[in-house]
């Protein structure tokens, strides 16, 4: 099986929009990701932004920029996120009934497809989808607002995904989101992350760059 490095994904949901340039740029497009979160106020109690923040961010990096869709209908937006320079793209299972669907329309924009879940939401309700995916996204939080307090007892979905790539030989990444800092990156880590998401801990400090570099050293290795 191919080895997988872990990922830090900055979520730019925690930095000074006034100054989005210098925030995005503490990311090395060669092995971070630049996480967008995009909340309707109607999936989630929050409104922060659509594809023209993306579009700003796609311009600000060569990362990849991986795109947390939490919205109501996210297919209805999936393809202008797309041209926004969207690279992955997630939308909740909860708000995508018609999930292969969606899964598929992603794809075919040629943007990755990603499946997030709510703390609420079991992971046998996401295990069927698990071969159609390039990422499963945990929340380790309650989806609409940064720093908030992770939940470790989300940990066993991460757990089982890994599993259950490894027995069925699949490829996606298990991306986990919401309470990143550098002890909860650990333990995410050793249950069997990939990509970790975070906002307060790196844009919430006094120097983020360093934050940055604090995570990538806990997730190594
Ligand atoms: C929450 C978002 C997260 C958020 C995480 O709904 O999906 O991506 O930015 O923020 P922290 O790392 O502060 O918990
Ligand atoms: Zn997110």
């Amino acid at each position: 099986m191919t080895a997988r490095p872990p990922i830090v994904a900055p979520s730019i949901l925690s930095a000074d929009f006034s100054r989005l340039g210098e925030a995005i740029a503490i990311a090395d497009p060669e092995r971070e990701w630049v996480h967008c979160d995009v909340m309707d106020h109607q999936f989630v109690p929050n409104l922060t932004f659509g594809p023209l923040i993306v579009a700003a961010t796609r311009k600000l990096t060569r990362a990849i920029v991986d795109v947390h869709l939490m919205v109501e209908r996210p297919w209805l937006m999936v393809d202008d996120f797309r041209a926004a320079g969207a690279d992955v793209i997630s939308v909740h299972l909860e708000a995508a009934p018609q999930t292969r669907e969606v899964l598929r329309q992603i794809r075919a924009t040629g943007a990755k497809a990603g499946l997030a879940i709510k703390p609420g939401t079991p992971y046998a309700a996401a295990a069927p989808y698990l071969p159609d995916l390039d990422v499963f996204l945990v929340m380790t939080v309650e989806p609409g607002f940064g720093g908030q307090a992770f939940m470790s007892e989300m940990l066993d979905k991460v757990t089982a995904a890994r599993a259950e790539r490894e027995k069925k030989k699949l490829e996606f990444l298990i991306e986990v989101d919401g309470g990143i800092a550098e002890a909860t990156a650990r333990t995410a880590r050793a249950a069997g992350g990939d990509v970790f998401v975070a906002g307060n801990a790196i844009y919430h400090t006094s120097d983020p760059h360093a934050a940055l570099a604090a995570l990538r050293a806990a997730i190594a290795g």
